[in-house]
């Protein structure tokens, strides 16, 4: 049964974005045209993927669980949409496999509930990552992470370093493939032929990176091949709740699995169990079929656009943002501003001498109608190297947040480029900021009537506005 796709290309796939006319309220009550420079976090959906999932749901039904006709299709959808995800990636069939987690975070914490530790390894990361690509070691091994250079890129020397000092006990190399934060790109290839060189599997974060670069996991035999990729589908143009975890069949063979349950087993009997092989060994539970849809569709479009295609207009993009960003007094970026830098995404943090990062925000929110995010971006350790933060400032800001001396923490505004944005949508910015600074920032704060019960900035108006949404 397949579902027929128009091919997309870049020239008019702006039009194709849900949601790309959508105005929202501004400070004064009048309502402009959204402008989404918050893809980091998130990205709004496509209608190609929208058309295939509508097509799709009159075949809805579960999977790998029935023998009516609906199911049997369900789970040759299923099945399908799987290889293809695999492919797009360039996954080894005979050594990679493919199992379906909520997002990027699940897919890392389940790596690091199935990799077997023992209490002397280490996992060595950076500085840089994702609190994701973190926190769930820090439960299961000693983490080590290799420094950032002062423009926040990956030391290499410094990973080359920690990773031939202690390679004995590194049972994983993990790191993102591109920053949240400064939108850095790693060389993943390099690094991982530096892991396997010592027999050592690397795991790549590639929430950042998949939407924007093609990705290349590659075969068995090959050095530079990335063991273990995950990515989430919301940072993929299809937010139905998907992300993938691709990694070493073998892994996934040992052990039980995380989160047992219906779909995880061959036997059962009331004193034991004998689980099934991967990937469904560790799908507990029916899955989210349309999600896995929504994700094949996306990365078909994405094909069809060409990731070079993507990547260059995103450049094009980045390229003009910094240059007119650098043109705002007291503007400070974080990351590369070299033109045509091929070791970044569109993704960029700044400040803005003397405006804190949340009112930054919010300025752009209600004067602009743009969305962008400010604070750590769940990246705390790199946001305090890169602010220069010590030992000493961390106590301080631990202790005035606990006495409720100050709401947040230092951080940094980031705008965030999809393949959609344009030009324009970055003169908006420029004036915007430039809207911003032609008054000081006790002028706004005391402009606007804000709302104190919600914890980012938002005008009174608008915050009734909002909690009347919520109720209906
Ligand atoms: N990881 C996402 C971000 O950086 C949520 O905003």
């Amino acid at each position: 049964m397949p579902l027929l796709r128009r091919r997309a290309s870049l020239s008019t796939i702006r039009q194709q974005i849900i949601g790309i006319n959508q105005k929202v309220p501004i400070h004064d009550g009048r309502y402009v045209r959204y402008i989404n420079l918050d893809n980091a976090a998130t990205t709004p959906t496509l209608r190609p993927i929208l058309d295939k999932v509508l097509e799709f749901l009159p075949w809805y039904s579960g999977v790998h669980r029935g023998s009516g006709y609906k199911s049997l299709v369900s789970t040759a959808m299923y099945d399908d949409a799987r290889m293809r995800i695999a492919r797009f990636f360039n996954a080894d069939p005979d050594y990679h496999v493919a199992i379906f987690c909520k997002n990027t975070t699940e897919a890392i914490n389940l790596v690091a509930a199935r990799l077997q530790f023992r209490p002397e390894d280490m996992v060595l990361t950076t500085l840089m990552e994702h609190h994701s690509n973190d926190l769930p070691w820090r439960r299961v091994a000693k983490v080590i992470r290799a420094d950032v250079l002062a423009d926040g890129s990956l030391d290499e020397e410094d990973f080359e370093k920690k990773l031939s000092l202690y390679h004995r006990r590194i049972k994983l190399v993990t790191v993102s493939g591109a920053s949240n934060v400064t939108g850095w790109i790693n060389n993943i290839y390099k690094i991982a032929a530096l892991a396997h060189g010592y027999n050592i599997p690397i795991l790549v974060d590639g929430a950042q990176l998949a939407a924007h670069r093609a990705i290349n996991l590659s075969t068995a035999d090959d050095p530079c091949r990335i063991d273990f990729l995950a990515v989430s589908g919301h940072k993929l143009y299809a937010p139905f709740g998907t992300g993938v975890l691709i990694g070493p069949r073998r892994v996934f063979e040992q052990g039980s699995p995380e989160i047992v349950g219906g779909g995880t087993v061959n036997l059962v009997t009331p004193r034991g169990v004998e689980w099934t092989r991967p990937p469904a060994r560790d799908e507990a539970g029916s899955p989210n079929l349309i999600g896995v849809i929504a994700l094949a569709t996306a990365l078909e479009v994405l094909s069809d656009l060409g990731m070079d295609n993507i990547a260059a207009h995103e450049q094009s993009l980045t390229d003009y943002a910094v240059a007119k960003l650098a043109r705002i007094p007291g503007i400070k970026l974080y990351g590369s501003t070299k033109p045509q830098d091929e070791n970044r995404l569109g993704v960029m943090s700044f400040s803005l001498e003397g405006y804190e990062h949340g009112l930054v925000a919010a300025h752009l929110a209600f004067y602009g109608g743009i969305g962008v995010r400010s604070g750590c971006f769940c990246a705390q350790p790199y946001i305090q190297r890169l602010l220069g933060l010590e030992e000493k400032d961390i106590a301080r800001l631990r202790h005035s947040l606990a006495v409720g001396a100050i709401k947040q923490l230092p951080g940094l505004v980031r705008v965030s480029f999809g393949l959609y944005n344009n030009h324009r949508e970055i003169d908006r910015l420029a004036e915007t900021l430039e809207l911003l600074r032609s008054r000081s920032p006790e002028y706004w704060l005391t402009h606007l009537p804000w709302d104190d019960e919600l914890k980012s900035y938002i005008p009174k108006k608008l915050a009734s506005h909002l909690r009347q949404i919520s109720l209906t």
